[in-house]
């Protein structure tokens, strides 16, 4: 064995081996999803019918599958390879942001967010009023539930054009707001409790251009405030929005 081969014999093997190495990095980085879809299209809380005659099954069908589907599959076309401050969706979308380069992403994004909260605030036999401390939440905001209501129905009737009704937790109070086609509260810093799609496709199939006939059956009979009331606790818990 000459000198030279005494040498280069351990530093080929080591070389072997880092490269072995750092080929099992960069497989075990791209299976641990790194390369994973930011977005989920979550699958309905019930069944298509289960809301109707209120939103009937054609609607829930189109809206689910067409509409959020199409957001979900846009989005994540739109994020892949990025790095946006984050691991999660609401990362991303605040992100993105009054970013005007990256507007198509932003708006997908929010989009598909946006309708994965909207179709858990609804139920079969939902509605009415809330109970406990979301109730007197309500009604330390806003007076009475009654006040809540006139507000939330007024906002939505207010609304010009494509958007979004929402509940939100903004510091100590609730408000009512509305955000114009894809925009989000949690891009401004705010903490969505309830969400009400107020887009021509969430509801022209049943009610035309009756839009105020709409939100209200939804407060009416399809409201989860079970699931308001959860994340009201969350932000309780958590201290966001204060
Ligand atoms: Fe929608």
């Amino acid at each position: 064995m000459t000198r030279s081969n005494r040498i280069h014999k351990p530093f080929k093997a080591r070389f072997a081996l880092l490269s072995i190495c750092a080929a099992a990095v960069l497989f075990m980085v791209h299976c641990s999803g790194a390369d994973a879809p930011v977005f989920v299209q979550e699958p309905l809380p019930y069944p298509q019918d289960a809301l109707a005659p209120f939103i009937s099954a054609d609607t829930m069908r189109l809206h689910h599958e067409a509409h959020y589907g199409g957001y979900v599959k846009k989005a994540n076309q739109l994020a892949k390879g990025g790095r946006f401050g984050g691991n999660g969706p609401e990362d991303l979308i605040r992100a993105m942001a009054g970013d005007p380069g990256r507007k198509a992403l932003f708006n997908n994004a929010a989009q598909a967010w946006n309708h994965g909260f909207f179709f858990k605030c609804l139920k079969p036999e939902g509605g009415g009023a809330p109970q406990g401390i979301l109730a007197e939440r309500i009604n330390a905001s806003f007076g009475s539930f009654a006040r809540f209501k006139n507000a939330f129905l007024s906002a939505a009737d207010a609304h010009f054009g494509s958007g979004w009704v929402w509940l939100v937790q903004d510091g100590e109070n609730l408000a009512v707001m509305t955000t114009a086609d894809a925009d989000t509260p949690i891009a401004h810093g705010l903490v969505p409790l309830l969400a009400v799609d107020i887009w021509e496709h969430a509801y022209y199939l049943d009610y035309q251009n009756r839009r105020g006939d709409y939100v209200r059956s939804v407060l009416d009979y399809l409201v989860n405030w079970d699931f308001v009331a959860g994340k009201l606790k969350n932000t309780q818990e958590s201290g966001a929005g204060n």
